[in-house]
């Protein structure tokens, strides 16, 4: 359905103010490698192989594809530059937002450090006391010298923030053997904290995507408990899409109490899940192949995955010859072509809670 069209139906609805298409000036976003664009690699070099880039920027961008992100396509529907990261000190324009999202990034913070296979040191807490930083001291900057690499004062109430965060904190959970019971509970009150703060500095319009069906990808799928192997028919592996599907109805929940807690702030939940869930279930429908087999990896078999050679390493690991046609990218994270097809799913609406578009999401 088209924007005119849209708007005809909810004339016919609502009222006519529904279908103006919203104006934000920035995006400001937290999260982990779904959207990290260059935050984690800025800080320690990851990932640094110029495979993760291939198809689009033909360098080391920093994002964990070949190519765009869901954020670089939401920042792209909004005629908005792709955004800096935070961590980044070369090259960066803040004027229109900030990425602090880095890969391997947790809502609770972890014990275990990235060089010891764990996670990254900016947490969901430490990404929003960075966020705290960025805007007081962006507007000293700004008033000095700078102008036009940093966002205006009033851009923080006007601006989009997105989160895409908890995969990690999944992961994490599984193979430390913790109950999600206790832990995802956890999760919520640090989430729910974090978007009350930065609600409490200006922020209105907020964009929630839930988290991805963890059980299709093949860094899950290896790794299956030999007491729960099942596979369902699309043959993602069935205990982690629970725990997935478990994490996401909790965050359903908290965002349902944000919505009543905070009711003049605008809270937008994205069952991206169901999309990415749609796209593994349908691929050939909607032009991939082999749904589950990874792009960038090592090793054949149904998932071509290794844990111990992936992508990151350029001298072993060559790129399938059609990431245009691939799901998962390096047995972790998404392709371009993947990122595209979902972000032009959930920009429709039909995947949010309420059901507005992502252009009307103010
Ligand atoms: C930063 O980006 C904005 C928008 O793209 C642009 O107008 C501005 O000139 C840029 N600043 C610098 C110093 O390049
Ligand atoms: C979790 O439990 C499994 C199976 O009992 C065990 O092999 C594994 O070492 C445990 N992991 C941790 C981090 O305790
Ligand atoms: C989220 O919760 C609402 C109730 O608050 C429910 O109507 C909706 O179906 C839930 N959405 C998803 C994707 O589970």
């Amino acid at each position: 359905m088209n924007l005119l069209m849209q708007c005809l139906t909810l004339l016919l609805s609502l009222q006519a103010s529904a279908c103006t298409a919203c104006k934000f000036p920035a995006i400001i976003n937290f999260g982990d490698s779904n959207s990290d664009t260059g935050g984690l690699f800025a800080t320690f070099d990851r990932p640094s192989s110029s495979l993760y880039g291939e198809t689009f920027f033909h360098m080391p961008s920093g994002r964990c594809s070949d190519g765009r992100l869901i954020i670089d396509f939401i920042a792209e529907s909004f005629g908005l530059p792709y955004l800096s990261a935070y961590l980044d000190s070369l090259g960066t324009n803040f004027s229109h937002g900030a990425n602090f999202a880095t890969a391997g990034s947790t809502i609770m913070q972890q014990s275990v450090p990235l060089n010891k296979g764990g996670y990254s040191p900016f947490s969901l807490e430490v990404q929003l006391l960075q966020f705290s930083q960025f805007k007081s001291r962006s507007q000293m900057i700004s008033r000095k010298f700078f102008e036009s690499l940093m966002p205006k004062k009033d851009y923080f109430k006007e601006a989009l923030y997105t989160i895409d965060i908890g995969q990690n904190d999944l992961t994490e959970l599984f193979f430390s053997n913790q109950s999600a019971d206790d832990y995802i509970p956890l999760t919520m009150k640090v989430f729910r904290e974090v978007v009350k703060e930065i609600y409490q500095q200006g922020g209105q319009y907020f964009w929630i995507h839930n988290t991805g069906p963890l059980g299709c990808l093949a860094y899950a799928l290896i790794r299956r408990p030999s007491s729960s192997p099942e596979l369902d028919s699309v043959g993602c592996a069935v205990i982690f899409n629970k725990l997935a599907q478990k994490f996401n109805n909790m965050l359903n929940e908290t965002v349902t109490q944000l919505r009543k807690s905070l009711p003049s702030a605008t809270f937008i939940y994205v069952d991206v899940y169901s999309a990415k869930y749609n796209l593994f279930s349908n691929a050939e429908k909607y032009g991939f192949e082999t749904p589950l087999r990874t792009c960038c990896g090592y090793g054949g078999g149904d998932y071509n995955f290794d844990l111990n050679v992936m992508c990151e390493d350029k001298r072993i690991v060559k790129a399938c010859s059609y990431p245009e046609k691939s799901i998962v990218w390096d047995g972790i994270h998404y392709s371009e072509a993947a990122n595209k097809w979902v972000f032009n799913e959930i920009a429709t609406g039909k995947y949010s809670q309420p059901s507005l578009p992502l252009s009307q999401a103010c």
